[in-house]
């Protein structure tokens, strides 16, 4: 996956380098998306483009833009009072980070079309074939590069088309997923995108910020033409759209996410897949490349509740540490207007009527990667204890290569942070297919997940930007916690358990302020650790999640190895790695499991093994096996791991910067993954 931004102005003059800025300033915002080479192109002189490529981070493309930029491209005389720069980041699929093989990838020396892409299109070698026997020459390894010379292609065959129609009849014949956004020099001015299973939106920026209307008409395909292509169908009705009637200067972005508009505008359409959106002449038109029944005629414009501050570090070093330290506001917010302390109730707005459905259900199935899959471990046991319905936890892509069965009478939550990760949504189009009932468990508006659940909570985290996940996790946590207090409402055998956990509930937030008064001990503890090669996390019960969970924080972004054993299984293997120079970091919290865990403590300490314990606040009982440990609150069991996951999300961190680790950039990884 990829970032990808666009910016076109229209009757309101930018010089050239404020364009520069805009399209740096949306890379960066994408950064987390991607970050092994970047690139951008803008109008040049005359008809040429300028395209600067370059391995490496935002940044490197940066300093290379600083060495290039004239005073000419600073001042008003070289201003364009319409203009299209196309930008990206990269994480790389198909062929290495390089500078050749970084986007925008173009048709042709002479830049005739230009294109960036998010996605993978899986039948670009046959597109390839069919294009070397053209005569065209490729310079990448990436399958962007055909997107670019199959429309120059179809440009040379129909030069009647419109940039638009090229752009149509090029994707029919794309496979895989993809967002692209193309620039040309046939049709300056112009700009075209599209999207088909990765994230695209259009943000809209007028003078004034109003707007002529709430939405947009769709136009649809009304006759059709022979090519060498089947299918190309070609429009000839137009319904565009010009915000406003009575004024004409408008800019346009169009980006992977949200993040990167909102310091410009707060008004976006989030496209749908087979949307082909165009720019021309300051007008929006979106066209479909196919029609069914389902499909709406307007895309709607959603006015995005998202603040600039949100997505700024402040003064945290690294957005992964904002993101832990935002985790008493961020559960608030994932409860607010929900959970109701005085009256012990909870109400999910988003699912309320789907719930007679979901209580009649055969089962439960919790499908999820990453992070997200071990907010699912965290919370299966309550959800199992309050509804009393088997409940199976998948992960998205174990779970499409069994093909499990799915049944009508299922119920199937997708947990996404991004909403737009490819394994996940695959497995809910699967799901869906069956009849299930999908219930999507999300952090973003708009995201793809959101929009093809038929219902679902939102966990109002707010954006997460840090690649490791930590906030959106606790809310996950949170909100998955509410749905069994909400499934078990009308249990009055339940009614003790379920104030507990409201309760419970209630004082979390200032718990998790205790638990991030620890940073320096865990600090502390990080400069014990950090020059380790292996990390084993232990507990059982209510805290195996954050075994794995914390783990996987370690994994990610400090590069050491970490495992998460369930205490249980201990002498069924793992043992055998415990000797004094084994690092172990066990939990041992005051819950149904707390004997158990104590015996995996005392094999622990028998084989010499020094666990770093992480205990409830004031256990000197336990604290006397341990050779470090952190006093976490006590909770109510099942909220327990919302408190143990952060002493581990605070040592991953330090560990990180410790062993000079990019924090917020860990290698080979990138936050939304949109591909397979
Ligand atoms: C780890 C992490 C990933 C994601 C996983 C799923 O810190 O962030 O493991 O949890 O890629 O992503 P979402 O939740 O966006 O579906």
């Amino acid at each position: 996956m990829c970032g990808i931004f666009a910016y076109i102005n229209y009757l309101t003059p930018r010089t050239r380098k404020e364009i520069l800025d805009v399209l740096i300033k949306g890379l960066q915002r994408l950064e987390y998306r991607g970050y092994d080479s970047a690139g951008v192109a803008v109008d040049g002189d005359g008809d040429d483009t300028i395209v600067v490529r370059k391995s490496g981070k935002v940044q490197a493309l940066l300093d290379q833009i600083e060495t290039m930029c004239q005073e000419s491209w600073k001042t008003e005389e070289g201003a364009y009072e319409s203009h299209v720069g196309i930008a990206h980041t990269r994480w790389a699929t198909h062929g290495v980070p390089s500078e050749t093989n970084a986007h925008p990838q173009r048709s042709d020396p002479h830049h005739g079309f230009l294109v960036v892409h998010n996605g993978i299109i899986t039948n670009y070698k046959g597109i390839k074939l069919f294009l070397t026997t053209k005569g065209y020459q490729f310079e990448s390894d990436t399958d962007t590069e055909i997107i670019a010379k199959l429309i120059h292609h179809l440009h040379k065959k129909h030069p009647d088309y419109s940039f638009r129609e090229l752009v149509e009849t090029c994707i029919q014949q794309l496979e895989g997923a993809f967002a692209v956004c193309l620039k040309s020099k046939h049709f300056p001015g112009e700009c075209v995108a599209s999207r088909r299973g990765s994230p695209l939106l259009v943000g809209i920026k007028t003078k004034t910020n109003r707007l002529a209307t709430d939405y947009i008409p769709v136009c649809y395909p009304i006759d059709h033409r022979g090519t060498e292509f089947p299918l190309f169908t070609r429009n000839t009705s137009m319904a565009e759209f010009h915000p406003l009637a009575d004024e004409h200067e408008v800019e346009y972005f169009f980006a992977s996410d949200a993040s990167a508009v909102i310091e410009h505008t707060n008004r976006v359409i989030f496209l749908e897949d087979d949307d082909v959106a165009a720019v021309k002449d300051g007008t929006l038109s979106i066209h479909r490349l196919t029609r069914s029944l389902d499909d709406s005629h307007a895309r709607e414009i959603t006015t995005l509740k998202m603040e600039i501050q949100e997505i700024m570090k402040g003064n945290f070093s690294s957005f992964m540490q904002k993101e832990i330290f935002e985790q008493p506001e961020s559960v608030i917010n994932t409860m607010r207007g929900r959970v109701n302390f005085e009256n012990q109730t909870v109400v999910l707005g988003g699912i309320k009527e789907y719930l007679p459905e979901i209580r009649r259900c055969r089962r439960l199935l919790l499908i999820a990667c990453g992070t997200s899959y071990h907010s699912a471990i965290a919370t299966r046991q309550l959800i199992e204890e309050l509804t009393e319905l088997p409940v199976m936890v998948e992960l998205a892509s174990d779970f499409l290569d069994r093909l499990t069965p799915i049944f009508r009478d299922d119920v199937c939550f997708f947990i996404s942070q991004s909403g737009e990760t490819a394994d996940s949504l695959m497995a809910l189009r699967y799901c869906k297919q069956h009849g299930a009932l999908i219930v999507g468990i999300t952090n973003t508006v708009g995201s793809s997940i959101c929009r093809e659940s038929h219902c679902g909570v939102h966990i109002n985290a707010g954006p997460e930007i840090g690649v490791a996940s930590t906030k959106a996790y606790t809310s996950q946590f949170v909100s998955l916690v509410m749905f069994a207090l909400v499934m078990s409402e009308d249990r009055i055998s339940l009614t003790p358990r379920r104030k507990e956990i409201i309760e419970g509930l209630r004082l979390l937030p200032e718990q998790i302020k205790q638990v991030l008064a620890l940073d320096s001990e865990v600090e502390d503890i990080a400069k014990f650790l950090y020059q380790q090669k292996s990390l084993l996390i232990m507990g059982r019960g209510y805290n195996f999640a954050t075994c794995l969970e914390g783990a996987l924080k370690v994994k990610e972004i400090t590069y050491m190895h970490s495992e998460g054993v369930l205490a249980g299984e201990l002498k069924h293997g793992p043992l055998a790695l415990v000797d004094q120079h084994m690092p172990v970091v066990m939990f041992v919290t005051r819950d149904p499991t707390y004997n158990k865990c104590m015996n995996a403590l005392q094999q622990v300490v028998a084989r010499e093994g020094r666990p770093i314990l992480i205990c409830n606040k004031g256990d000197t009982e336990t604290q006397q096996f341990a050779f470090r440990s952190l006093e976490v609150p006590h909770s109510v069991d099942c909220l327990q791991g919302i408190l143990t996951v952060i002493p581990m999300q605070l040592l991953s961190y330090h560990i990180a910067v410790l062993r000079g680790c990019n924090v917020d950039c860990p290698r080979n990884l990138a936050k939304s993954v949109t591909v397979e």
